[in-house]
């Protein structure tokens, strides 16, 4: 049954009728038309869904809306400043060209942004750790991985 919920995304409040055992990934996209955040496998498995947490990367298909009420949600509808400039690590990901078919693309900026949050001068190969839960089948992972390196400069 549905109840009152309240949710910061990008920055704004939200107040929602909702199930609280909704995923947020499927409020974030049918009710708040934040269509940043990808339905890849929906069962945790492929980083496609991924949004920040509070500065922390996590897949938002599996996370019941109610458990996240209290945190800072972003997703990558909201990393380009107010006047449209992109997030470096999205310039970055168009720099190096790192997208193919795209579909995890977001899913791995989100993720590239959480790490360069909490460790700016990550080395490569934390940089792959912090990567290797976002699945690519196009093989872009040397790409995404200049982009990120090129982002910390
Ligand atoms: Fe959430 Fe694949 S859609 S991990």
């Amino acid at each position: 049954s549905k109840t009152s919920l309240q949710l910061s995304v990008n920055g704004q409040q939200y107040t929602l009728d909702v199930d609280p055992e909704t995923p947020l990934l499927y409020v974030l996209r049918n009710q708040l038309q934040k269509n940043g955040p990808k339905y890849g496998c929906g069962y945790g498995q492929c980083g496609a869904c991924m949004v920040l947490l509070d500065n922390q990367a996590v897949m938002s298909c599996l996370l019941p809306v109610s458990a996240v009420t209290d945190k800072e949600i972003v997703t990558i509808d909201g990393l380009a400043a107010i006047d449209g400039s992109l997030h470096p690590i999205q310039q970055a990901f168009i720099d190096e060209q790192a997208a193919q078919c795209g579909y995890c693309t977001n899913g791995m900026i989100m993720a590239s942004v959480a790490l360069l949050t909490r460790s700016k001068d990550a080395g490569e190969e934390e940089i792959r750790q912090a990567l290797q839960t976002n699945l690519c089948r196009c093989g872009t992972q040397s790409r995404v991985l200049r982009a990120v390196k090129q982002a910390q400069e």
